[in-house]
C-alpha cells in the first residue's frame, strides 16, 4: 500500500463572511491566537507524516505562500537579539525546501473543482486533503488517527463528528453500516441534505484520505448543491469502485469559516495555552458578566 505523503489544502474562498476583515488579507491568515489559522492545518499533516503540502489558492492569496518560505533577515534578527525560543519554534514549523507547491482554481467553482486542480501535483498516489476552515484540538490530531486507520483498511477515509440534526443540511453526511477497526464502512453519502432526509447526523468534517481515482471523476462531475461542483457527488461516485471509511472523531473541531467559530476558536485555544489560561479566563468570566449586547451596531462614518 501506497504511504500518504502529500496534502492538498483548499485556499481559494472569498471569506465574505469576515468582510471587511478580509479585503486584502486572506481569511485562512487570519490569526487564532499567535498562528494563522492555515498554520494549524498544515501543523496537523506534519503531525500525521506529510511531506509535500499543495495549497489552491486564488488571487489576493500570495501572502499565504510567504508565510510558508524562510525569512532569512527575521531569523537573523532573532537570532542577534538572542531571541532562541521563538527562532527554534519558527525552525519548527517550517517546511523545507521543495516540500510546498501552489496552484491557482482561477474561477470558484466549488470544493470539488478546487480538489481536481491539484490533480497534476498530486500524481498518481493517495493523498490527505484538510479544509482550512476546520480547526481541531485533541491529544491525537484527526489526520494521524486517520492515517493509521488507512493504514489498517486502505480505500477511501473521511473524517465524521456528530452534529445536531437540525444542522445537517449545512454539511455532507454519510451513512454508518459495520464498525471496521477505529472505523466503520461508510454505506452512502450526500451533500447538504434537505431537512429531515440526511441518512444519519455523522457530519463530513473537512479531512479526507482520497485514492488518486477522484480525480478522473472531478474531471466529468455535474454541479450538485449550490451550483457547485461538490466533492462529496465525486466521492459517492467512486464508492461504486472502492470502498471508504468514516473515522469518528472525538475532538473538539471549529468552524473558522464563520465569525462565531472563530471567536470561539480563539477563546478555545488560549484557554488551552498554560501560561495564558488562568488571565484568559479571569478576563472571560468578567466580560460576560459586564458587557451587554449593542442595540446597533455604531461604526464610524
Ligand atoms: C464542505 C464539504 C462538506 C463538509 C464541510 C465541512 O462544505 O462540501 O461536505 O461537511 O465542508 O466544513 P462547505 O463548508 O464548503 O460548504
Amino acid at each position: 500500500m501506497k504511504k500518504v505523503r502529500k496534502a492538498v489544502f483548499p485556499v481559494a474562498g472569498l471569506g465574505t463572511r469576515f468582510l471587511p476583515a478580509t479585503k486584502a488579507i486572506p481569511k485562512e491568515m487570519l490569526t487564532v491566537v499567535d498562528r494563522p489559522v492555515i498554520q494549524y492545518v498544515v501543523d496537523e499533516a506534519r503531525e500525521a507524516g506529510i511531506e509535500h503540502f499543495i495549497f489552491v489558492t486564488g488571487r489576493n492569496k500570495t501572502v499565504i505562500e510567504d508565510h510558508f518560505d524562510m525569512q532569512f533577515e527575521l531569523y537573523n534578527t532573532l537570532e542577534q537579539r538572542g531571541k532562541h525560543e521563538q527562532l527554534a519554534r519558527l525552525q519548527r514549523l517550517q517546511p523545507g525546501p521543495g516540500e510546498t507547491s501552489f496552484t491557482r482554481q482561477q474561477v470558484p467553482m466549488g470544493l470539488g473543482h478546487a480538489v481536481w486542480c491539484a490533480r497534476d501535483l498530486v500524481g498518481d498516489e493517495p493523498f490527505a486533503l484538510l479544509l482550512p476552515d476546520m480547526i481541531m484540538q485533541a491529544e491525537t490530531s484527526c489526520m494521524k488517527e486517520m492515517t493509521e486507520l488507512y493504514q489498517q483498511s486502505g480505500g477511501n477515509v473521511i473524517g465524521v463528528q456528530e452534529c445536531d440534526p437540525a444542522e445537517s443540511h449545512k454539511y455532507g453526511i454519510v451513512g454508518k453500516g459495520a464498525e471496521k477497526g477505529t472505523g466503520f464502512a461508510i454505506t452512502g453519502m450526500v451533500e447538504k441534505p434537505a431537512q429531515g432526509t440526511a441518512p444519519s447526523n455523522l457530519f463530513i468534517n473537512g479531512r479526507y484520505i482520497l485514492q488518486p481515482q477522484i480525480f478522473d471523476i472531478l474531471a466529468k462531475q455535474e454541479k450538485g448543491a449550490g451550483g457547485e461542483i461538490q466533492l462529496t457527488d465525486a466521492m459517492l461516485a467512486l464508492q461504486a469502485q472502492q470502498d471508504f471509511f468514516g473515522y469518528h472523531f472525538r475532538g473538539n473541531t471549529y468552524d473558522c469559516g464563520s465569525p462565531e467559530g472563530f471567536v470561539e476558536a480563539n477563546v478555545a485555544f488560549a484557554l488551552s495555552r498554560p501560561d495564558i489560561h488562568d488571565k484568559v479566563a479571569d478576563t472571560i468570566r468578567k466580560l460576560a458578566n459586564e458587557v451587554v449586547p449593542m442595540e446597533r451596531r455604531k461604526e464610524p462614518r
